[in-house]
């Protein structure tokens, strides 16, 4: 389950008996590393207290759509926007009936139809109920829109009857739930990922470095091994955890960072230059330390060699994708860097907004490709960093058909 980590899930309960389950599977989620946030449907409160799943996932869980306060703290958009999966666990066929047509009349209902996020269900009923034809023809619906339904399972039920429409244990659900994050579209491709900011000394104590977090380049890497590469993490001085599976090469400056890359990117299907790498250094960095004294001070920079351009002017170079952090004319701007790099693809995203970009949670991106581009709305990174991987895994595929 070690995809759950550092996941969003938004677990929804409705009204069943098998209510009681969620808080068992509040605490399966957490302990793979799941961030876990509850909405109950009013008829869920009927089965359990929203205060035991408070203390289980250690927020306030929400209940109500029109709730002002709830809005002015996490709106239900803002919520439906947090989630990376929306798991709906007991899911009530009263609930799936709602669900498969669209209603949005409570706030769990409402947040599925606001989410990006993959949904999915695991419904617990009575076996007539599930049996029943409506309830067949709403998980048909359900399915052909790309909602997952995990379970129900056959075995004596609460109402003492035998036959299916049992929750399914609250292990396995968390087990399915990991595996909405894993897939295998990049099984066995080699990934080769750069990430953060390089800096350049200027003497033994100062250098010059830009704002890059790292975050976008490591949720680039997880997402990568999510979806089964191998993947080398070229990275730059960051605070950041490697994330698991990852090999991680720590460099400093620009010229390590661009031999690092060279070392791995010929055994490399793909690399993506998520780092922000300087493009200049000082020309001569001083030995010792400089002392202040001077009233104005002028540095001499040289440029560094640019690293896209080394790989992609490799024998065997790999499927690249360059990142372009503009603050104007975002589409000419990235188109001109992917023609003149010779680019399989470039991920342009404007620095200049408030929470987007360099050192934001957020990003919002543009991809260019010869012939085609998508826009990966305004996200967490995480998520985008996903949406990007199976985007490049597409184009990756295109271009080297099996
Ligand atoms: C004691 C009791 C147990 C129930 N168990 C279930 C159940 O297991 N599954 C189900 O789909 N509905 C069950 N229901 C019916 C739902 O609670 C009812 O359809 C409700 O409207 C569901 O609302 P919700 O989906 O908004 O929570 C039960 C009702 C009662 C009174």
């Amino acid at each position: 389950m070690k995809s759950l980590a550092n996941k969003r899930i938004l677990l929804g309960v409705t009204g069943g008996i098998a209510a009681y389950k969620s808080a068992d599977l509040t605490r399966r989620l957490r302990e793979a590393g799941a961030g876990v946030r509850v909405v109950m449907t009013r008829g869920a409160t009927g089965f359990i207290t929203p205060l035991t799943l408070q203390a289980l996932s250690g927020h306030a869980v929400r209940l109500e759509l029109f709730d002002a306060n709830a809005e002015a703290a996490m709106g239900h958009i803002e919520l439906a926007r947090w989630a990376d999966a929306v798991l709906v666990a007991p899911a009530s066929a009263d609930f799936m009936a709602r669900l498969a047509h669209g209603r949005a009349d409570d706030l769990l209902s409402t947040l599925c139809l606001a989410t990006t996020a993959p949904i999915a269900l695991a419904p617990a009923m009575n076996q007539q109920m599930w049996l029943n034809a409506a309830t067949q023809a709403n998980k048909s619906i359900l399915e052909t829109r790309g909602i997952r339904l995990f379970g129900p399972a056959e075995g004596s039920q609460a109402c003492g009857e035998t036959g299916p429409g049992r929750m399914l244990e609250p292990l396995d659900i968390a087990a399915l739930a990991a595996q909405l994050f894993e897939s295998n579209v990049l099984s066995g491709a080699r990934v080769l990922v750069s990430a953060g900011p390089t800096r350049e000394a200027l003497d033994p104590v100062r250098y010059i470095s830009n704002r890059s977090s790292g975050k976008m380049g490591y949720a680039i890497a997880e997402a990568a091994v999510e979806a089964g590469a191998r993947v080398t993490l070229v990275s730059g001085p960051v605070s950041l955890a490697t994330p698991e599976r990852v090999a991680r090469v720590d460099v400093v400056s620009a010229e390590e960072m661009r031999q690092a890359v060279l070392a791995h990117a010929g055994e490399s299907d793909i690399f993506i230059a998520a780092a922000a790498v300087a493009d200049y250094r000082a020309l001569e960095p001083a030995q010792q330390k400089m002392k202040k004294g001077r009233e104005k001070l002028d540095l001499a920079l040289t440029r560094n060699a640019d690293i896209l351009e080394s790989v992609s002017a490799l024998a065997r170079a790999p499927f690249t994708v360059g990142f372009a952090a503009e603050t104007e004319n975002l589409e000419q701007n990235a188109e001109a860097k992917r023609r003149a790099k010779k680019l399989d693809m470039v991920a342009a995203n404007r620095v200049d907004r408030a929470g987007t970009g360099f050192d934001g949670d957020e990003n919002e991106i543009e991809l260019f490709w010869e012939g085609g581009r998508k826009h990966l709305p305004r996200a967490p990174k995480p998520r985008l960093a996903r949406e990007l991987v199976s985007v490049v895994a597409e184009r990756f595929h295109a271009k080297n058909p099996a």
